[in-house]
């Protein structure tokens, strides 16, 4: 009938509780010279077939006996032993500490019971002699009891004073009260797992005896998660920043006001790119907490606009506060690194850092098979004093070859915070010619004084587009492929993860 010895003592369990109406599993154990836990396992497992059993869990204290308990109740107290070691003669103190296991404590508990005595002044030296004619051993006899018979015939005082001696311990006994269930039967009909659309539709789910639910069971473990290309090819340039030594900005925020994403970065306030063409803004909050931004570091913002400084000319127009504390979606993540080095230019003293980030920019472009109004910017950014544009392509150079691009150019171009400022070329194998993948430069004086940062730190950066190495890799020709509302969940399942074949 059943195949496994759970189900079969399940089964003995079954007609027991037939027979008797009602059964404790401890009891059942002895009764059956079973282990006390394989019963409670069948008891288990018949609890998982529906309302065959009701099972009530009960926990007893009891007091067992320890090891040195046990000794006591076959060979006597240790008070005992020592009054029956003494020959009616007497005997020296040291003969009793020799022969009796335990004497010292025996010695002392025989002492205190008046069963024994000490002559000092014997002739030969100081004796020992029995005091008592005759004595009872309570301890060992209620011990012989207490490991017979559980029912309590020890007093309270008693079981305190034996579990001081280390004699008795208390143990909890979990154990179950069986009767029958509402569906108790003699046969365990293995229950139905799986609710089925047959069953459904046939009504037959009325009268099936189904499993229930195991809420604690871990469930079928997912057959591996699967990342978006983008996230893949994010992980592998990630891991090679931090394989140079760079540490990740923080770049969760991508509502920007505009002083950090322009003003900071000497980006004069009638750039065209600073147009809602170009930019989102926020309408809501429409304006950010200015004071936020350190006063005396917000007006020397101002001045290098308005009057110059630094050895800078300005702008020579007026800086408003209005226009800098405009929300928009971040346009670069040069914002950040801006963040960043303010914060490092806040420093006691100032110490050379590497930063990178990869995260999300947002751009009012209208989309096409190579644009998005949003994509993901990966920077660079290194800061020590007297660094040079040799620093800037050496450091490009290196991060490129990581990334197996060997073949790199740089060209001359502008940017409102970097001077001088290149944008990076690489030689495209597939398609023969030069292809652009990202721009770089200096960070202007203009941004760093006002900073504070101490003059002769020189900050060079890069930044490139996610999107473009990862179209690139995948053979993605589409961008809204990719991402935007268009992405099909299979292109994520399929994609293999990136290998970037490392130098
Ligand atoms: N912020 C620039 C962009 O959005 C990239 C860049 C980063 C350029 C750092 C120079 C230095 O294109």
């Amino acid at each position: 009938m059943s195949d496994n010895m759970a189900e079969t003592l399940a089964e003995v369990v079954l007609q027991h509780v037939d027979k008797k109406g009602h059964i404790n599993s401890l009891e059942l154990a002895t009764e059956l010279k079973e282990d006390h836990q394989k019963i409670v396992g069948a008891i288990k497992s018949l609890q998982s077939f529906g309302e065959l059993i009701k099972a009530e869990q009960i926990v007893n204290k009891r007091w067992e006996l320890t090891d040195e308990g046990r000794d006591v109740a076959t060979n006597g107290s240790h008070e005992a032993r020592v009054y029956y070691a003494i020959p009616d003669a007497g005997t020296s103190q040291a003969q009793i500490m020799k022969t009796v296991p335990n004497a010292k404590i025996g010695f002392s508990k025989a002492m205190q019971a008046g069963w024994i005595v000490m002559d000092k002044k014997a002739e030969g030296g100081p004796k020992v002699n029995k005091k008592a004619d005759k004595i009872e051993d309570v301890i060992q006899k209620n011990l012989v009891k207490l490991q017979q018979d559980q029912t309590d015939s020890l007093t309270d005082e008693q079981k305190a004073e034996y579990k001081k001696r280390k004699l008795i311990t208390e143990v909890k006994i979990t154990s179950y009260e069986i009767t029958k269930g509402d569906n108790f039967s003699l046969t365990i009909e293995k229950p139905e797992v799986d609710l089925t659309p047959e069953m459904l539709q046939s009504g037959s789910w009325k009268t099936k005896n189904f499993k229930e639910y195991n809420f604690d069971a871990l469930g079928i473990p997912p057959n591996g998660g699967h990342l978006h290309p983008l996230l893949k090819v994010r992980a592998a340039y990630r891991q090679i920043f931090l394989e140079m030594g760079f540490t990740e900005m923080p770049t969760n925020n991508f509502v920007e006001s505009c002083f950090w994403n322009f003003d900071a970065l000497f980006q004069p306030q009638q750039h065209p790119a600073r147009d809602a063409h170009d930019t989102f803004f926020v309408s809501e909050p429409q304006v950010s907490d200015i004071k936020r931004v350190p006063p005396d570091y917000l007006q020397r913002v101002k001045r290098v606009h308005a009057e110059g400084g630094y050895g800078s000319q300005g702008y020579k127009v007026e800086w408003k506060t209005e226009e800098a504390e405009k929300n928009i979606l971040r346009t670069h993540t040069t914002a950040v690194s801006a963040r960043m080095l303010y914060k490092l230019a806040q420093q006691e003293t100032f110490t050379p850092v590497k930063y990178f980030s990869i995260d999300r920019v947002f751009r009012n472009e209208t989309t096409d098979a190579t644009h998005l109004a949003e994509f993901h910017q990966i920077e660079g950014v290194v800061a020590d004093y007297g660094l040079t544009l040799g620093n800037l392509m050496g450091i490009i150079e290196e991060f490129f070859k990581k990334l197996n691009i060997t073949k790199l150019r740089f060209k001359p171009t502008y940017n409102p915070y970097t001077e001088p400022s290149m944008e990076l070329f690489s030689y495209h194998e597939g398609l023969k010619k030069w292809v652009e993948i990202g721009n770089s430069g200096i960070f202007r004086p203009e941004m760093l004084l006002p900073m504070g940062l101490p003059e002769g730190v020189s900050v060079i950066a890069w930044g490139l587009s996610l999107e473009r190495p990862t179209m690139i890799k995948y053979k993605i020709d589409d961008i809204r492929t990719l991402i935007g509302p268009k992405v099909d969940l299979q292109m994520v399942y399929d994609n293999p993860i990136c290998r970037v074949e490392k130098h």
